[in-house]
């Protein structure tokens, strides 16, 4: 009698911490707590991982808050010194602050894959961090050239006329040949981490001493794959990573870049400048002056 009445008990409780939401797993709006950081400008250099942790708000599963309001991080690394050092560096870090985004710069990589391969291990970093929903990879040979233009608005863009805009972790570009890595978008949820897993994977199947393969030439390999179709989307060219006049590989809509286009990319400027030293200097120096929609030039 006395069992049955404890037993009565423990049901009634139970059926009360139910009620109460108690044990319920992630639901599948995506409306779930989390720690949502203010963007902190000028967060050269730092790891996301370590930076500070802000409130808990009900917020959303990163990357999956609505463009218009996610958290966005250029993200780019050199490790040399160069002519143009600077320049690059003033030029991204005055456009993040414009529009409160986060600008993150390695200076040293390790990747024992090889020098390029260290992008992916920036992105999969600032996934774990968590403290972003997308993020722009850009190649320091670059420019954001109209800083009028938010980021979001561009994925916004890019993805609204796909079957399931949800679905895209990816978007790139192509050039005079299927794919240029050198500037493309990521959302930063875990669910981006398997098509790097693939595409490290495909190197280390596929690249012999023969055969190099660099981390493009294994992206691409993988996009044609087909797998990954569904969370890919590609996007004109000029939209995130036109070349100038001077380097003439330009996508099917051959679109040389102009001002107001929204960034400049200065693709292997040695090989279309001859017997010029500091091809890329050289242009970026030219380009600067064309920048619009910088509030303090
Ligand atoms: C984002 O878009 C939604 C829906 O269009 C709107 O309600 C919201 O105010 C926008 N947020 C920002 C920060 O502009
Ligand atoms: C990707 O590879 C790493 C290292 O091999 C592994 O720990 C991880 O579980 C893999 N992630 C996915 C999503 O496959
Ligand atoms: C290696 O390349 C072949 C041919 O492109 C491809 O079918 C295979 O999946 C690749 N291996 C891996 C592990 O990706
Ligand atoms: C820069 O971008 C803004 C926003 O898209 C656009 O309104 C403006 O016309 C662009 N500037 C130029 C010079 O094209």
């Amino acid at each position: 009698m006395r069992l049955a009445v404890l037993v009565l008990l423990a049901l009634i409780v139970f059926l009360q911490l139910r009620a109460s939401g108690f044990g319920r797993h992630l639901s599948d709006d995506r409306e779930v707590e989390v720690v949502v950081v203010p963007s902190l400008p000028g967060q050269v250099g730092i790891p996301a991982a370590v930076t500070a942790k802000g409130p808990k708000t009900k917020g959303y599963l990163n990357g999956f808050r609505p463009v218009n309001e996610s958290r966005v991080a250029i993200i780019t690394f050199t490790t040399e010194q160069k002519s143009y050092l600077h320049m690059s560096l003033r030029n991204h870090q005055r456009y993040a602050n414009k529009h409160g985004y986060d600008f993150i710069v390695d200076f040293d990589q390790h990747a024992e894959r090889g020098l390029m391969w260290h992008k992916f291990e920036m992105v999969e970093r600032l996934i774990d961090g968590g403290q972003h929903d997308w993020i722009w990879w850009m190649d320091f040979d670059t420019l954001i050239t109209n800083m009028t233009m938010k980021l979001t608005d561009v994925i916004a863009d890019a993805i609204k006329e796909t079957p399931d805009p949800d679905a895209i972790d990816w978007i790139f570009t192509p050039d005079c040949w299927e794919l240029n890595a050198g500037s493309f978008i990521t959302r930063a949820s875990p669910r981006a981490k398997p098509f790097i897993n693939a595409t490290i994977a495909y190197h280390e199947a596929n690249a012999t001493y023969e055969q190099q393969l660099s981390e493009q030439d294994c992206i691409r390999d993988v996009i044609r794959g087909g797998v990954f179709a569904n969370h890919v989307k590609f996007v004109s060219q000029a939209t995130i990573n036109a070349f100038p006049k001077e380097i003439k590989c330009w996508d099917q809509e051959k679109r040389p870049w102009r001002k107001g286009m929204f960034a400049i990319h200065f693709a292997g400027a040695w090989a279309h400048l001859e017997g010029e030293d500091d091809a890329t200097g050289l242009l970026m120096r030219q380009y600067i002056d064309d920048v619009v929609g910088d509030d303090d030039p």
